[in-house]
Formats: C-alpha cells, structure tokens, sequence
C-alpha cells in the first residue's frame, strides 16, 4: 500500500485533535440558551462539527461491525446525545444499503464526578443483567474517556457476560496526565485538559440542554457548585 503521509495520519483514526491553544468561538457566533450567558467562556467544539464527525464514525463503526448483530450500550447520563445522533446515524447506513443488521439499545448510567473533579468510586447502575450481550457485536458508546479508568472497570464487566466482540465509540478524549491508555475504538475528538459542557455532558446536572460543547467558566463554576 501506498505510504505516504495521508494514509499514515488516517490509519489510525485517533480523532479530530483539539490543540491546547484552541481558544474556542466566541459565544456571539452562535445561539445558545439565554440562561447559560456568562456561565460559558467559549463554544469549544460547535453542534453542527459534532453532528458531521457522528456520521462519519457511524460509518467507521459499520465498515467493521456490519456483518452481525449489534448490541448498543450506551452510557448514561453524558453518553445520550451522542448515542442517539450516532445510532441515527447508524440508522441511515442501515436503510440506504443492501445489507441490514438487528440492533438493539440498552442502557447503563455510571456515576463518578461531583462538581469538575472525578471521585474514586464509580457506580454502575442497570447493568445487573446484561446477558443479552452474550454472543453479540457490542458498541459501548461514551460521551467522554479522560483517566481511561472509568471505561476499564466497565470493559471488564461487559466481557463477564462473553460478548463476541466489544468495541467502545467515544465522542471526547481528553488529553489528562494519568491517562491509563485505555482508548476507545472510535474517537470523535481528541481535546485538553479542559472541563467541558453540552451535547448532554453536565457539570452538576446543568447544561444537558446546551447543543453545542462549550468550555464552563470560572464564575459558572461557581454558580452551579454543589
Ligand atoms: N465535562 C463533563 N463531564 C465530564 C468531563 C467534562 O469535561 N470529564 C469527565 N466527565
Ligand atoms: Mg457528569
């Protein structure tokens, strides 16, 4: 095969790399809930960037999950947004091709951050029985994947229930010091070390509802500090 430079940056699709001087757009570019202004410093990456990725990792996914039955696990509460617009995604291949695959969606929520700082216990929530799993092409799909540690504990007790294969789709990895080097397969987006809201990743349960990932400001830190 040809090496040059280009088929060398996409084989290994690592994701769109976010440097740690990207300032972000200015707010006033875009719209965004009235209510979030002077809680948000920038729009780090915008609705419509994220929406193109998706459809682009939906095709990814299927190029290599495509030939037996698909098992989607999505992680709650962050990994909603991304879920959905990725298994619509996935959808549309679906009905504009000869071949067309069962899917299912199930759910598991885990919990491990209280205001922008991970804690070290994690709960896994709805994963009592995940025996549907067995046998099948499993895509865990995860909003973001910063220490790895979070996406390891779960790995492990997605293979207790012997899935045929597993593979983890996830929207941000975050570029942090102790990264355990534990990668998702797909990656949306590699960005700094920057707590980030919107497309349903929260800080305390707020800015769910806020379309596009937005860096969270210091002031709106503190007003929605628990
Ligand atoms: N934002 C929201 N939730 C998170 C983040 C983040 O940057 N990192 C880990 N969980
Ligand atoms: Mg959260």
């Amino acid at each position: 095969m040809a090496d040059g430079p280009v088929m060398k940056s996409l084989e290994k699709d690592g994701g769109i790399v976010i440097r740690d001087d990207w300032p972000g757009y200015c707010l006033d570019l875009f719209t965004y809930p009235e209510r979030y202004s002077g809680d948000l410093e920038c729009v780090y990456i915008p609705h419509g960037v994220i929406m193109d990725r998706t459809e682009r990792l939906a095709r990814n996914i299927m190029d290599d999950l495509g030939d037996h039955d698909i098992v989607v696990l999505c992680v709650l509460k962050g990994g909603f947004q991304f879920c959905a617009d990725l298994v619509e995604c996935i959808k549309a291949l679906n009905r504009n091709s000869n071949k067309s695959l069962p899917m299912r969606v199930d759910f598991i929520r885990l919990k491990s951050y209280l205001n922008d700082q991970s804690t070290p216990d994690l709960h896994i929530v709805g994963a009592e029985d995940l025996s549907v799993l067995s046998g099948k092409n499993v895509l865990v799909v995860e909003a973001i994947v910063d220490t790895g540690k979070t996406m390891k504990a779960l790995l492990s007790h997605v293979e207790a229930f012997k899935p045929k294969m597993i593979k983890v789709a996830g929207l941000l990895v975050k570029r942090v010091p102790n990264g355990s080097g534990c990668q998702p397969d797909y990656v949306g987006f590699e960005i700094p070390n920057r707590f980030v809201v919107g497309y349903a990743l929260d800080y305390n349960e707020y800015f769910r509802d806020l379309n596009h990932i937005c860096v969270i400001s210091e002031s709106g830190k503190q007003k929605y500090k628990v």
